[in-house]
């Protein structure tokens, strides 16, 4: 709910990126969301007649996805596993994956990441698509933060607030907190999480990439989902779409 109000534009940016960086298509696209949470985009692509595949370690995301399609009619498949060390189901090759709102900075570790990104790159048809949503590390200037964010539904309302700290550059981590305020036939109550992301400053990104050569830099974009508007791998603007491709 907390994520829904994006949803819309991240489903046409999907849709606009594939016309415009990916390979020609005859039909829809088959996607795939490693860590796809609750399955919102699941559904959204699926809706638009795109062929979806995802995964996420969580059971009752897992199990919450599968029947939000279910009772939509619509088809997909989704899985339980590790963005480390995932599979995806045999013979099956993706036009475009894409991992948004920093969710592959739950990744704890450089060996992690590596062997995820390769998994991504495999798990695509040559010159797919690879799109990672980040938000980039500053840690120069990487002040305690906040982030509200507000969902609404008939008889539900959801207040969420997240906040890091300070990112630590020698341990690559930012502590993240995020509590939820869920009003519902009128009690409210609170659920508190508390993690640690994994940090990436721009040159960590591209240290990142160079060991996975399977995929190249295309562009980048932001968090607004404009077609029209790149931005560069730099401290400029920290909330970033990387765009990669499957050599
Ligand atoms: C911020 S949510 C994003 C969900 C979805 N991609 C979206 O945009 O709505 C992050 C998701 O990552 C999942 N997750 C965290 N660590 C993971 C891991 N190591 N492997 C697979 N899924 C993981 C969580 O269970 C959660 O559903």
């Amino acid at each position: 709910m907390v994520y829904a109000d994006y949803t819309k534009k991240e489903t046409r940016f999907i849709e606009g990126i594939m016309k415009k960086h990916g390979p020609k298509l005859d039909g829809p696209m088959r996607v795939f969301e490693p860590a796809c949470g609750s399955g919102r985009l699941l559904e959204s692509l699926a809706a638009r007649g795109h062929s979806v595949h995802g995964f996420d370690l969580n059971k009752h995301q897992v199990a919450f996805a599968k029947n939000r399609l279910k009772v939509k009619g619509l088809q997909g498949r989704v899985w339980r596993d590790r963005l480390q060390d995932f599979s995806v189901p045999k013979a099956a090759r993706y036009d475009i994956a894409h991992c948004f709102v920093s969710t592959f900075k739950y990744i704890d570790t450089e060996a992690g990441a590596v062997s995820s990104l390769r998994r991504m790159a495999a798990a695509l048809r040559p010159d797919g698509l690879l799109l990672l949503g980040l938000h980039l590390t500053d840690y120069k200037n990487s002040p305690p933060d906040h982030e509200r964010w507000i969902g609404r539904k008939p008889g539900i309302r959801v207040v969420s607030d997240t906040w890091s700290a300070p990112a630590n550059r020698k341990s690559r981590t930012e502590a993240m907190r995020t509590r939820m305020r869920i009003t519902e036939k009128g009690e409210t109550r609170l659920e508190e999480t508390l993690w640690d992301f994994r940090t990436y400053s721009p040159n960590e990104v591209r240290a990142l990439l160079r060991r996975v050569p399977s995929l190249e830099l295309v562009v980048c974009h932001d968090f607004h989902y404009d077609l029209k508007s790149t931005r560069a791998l730099d401290l400029e603007y920290t909330d970033v779409i990387i765009v990669l491709r499957r050599r």
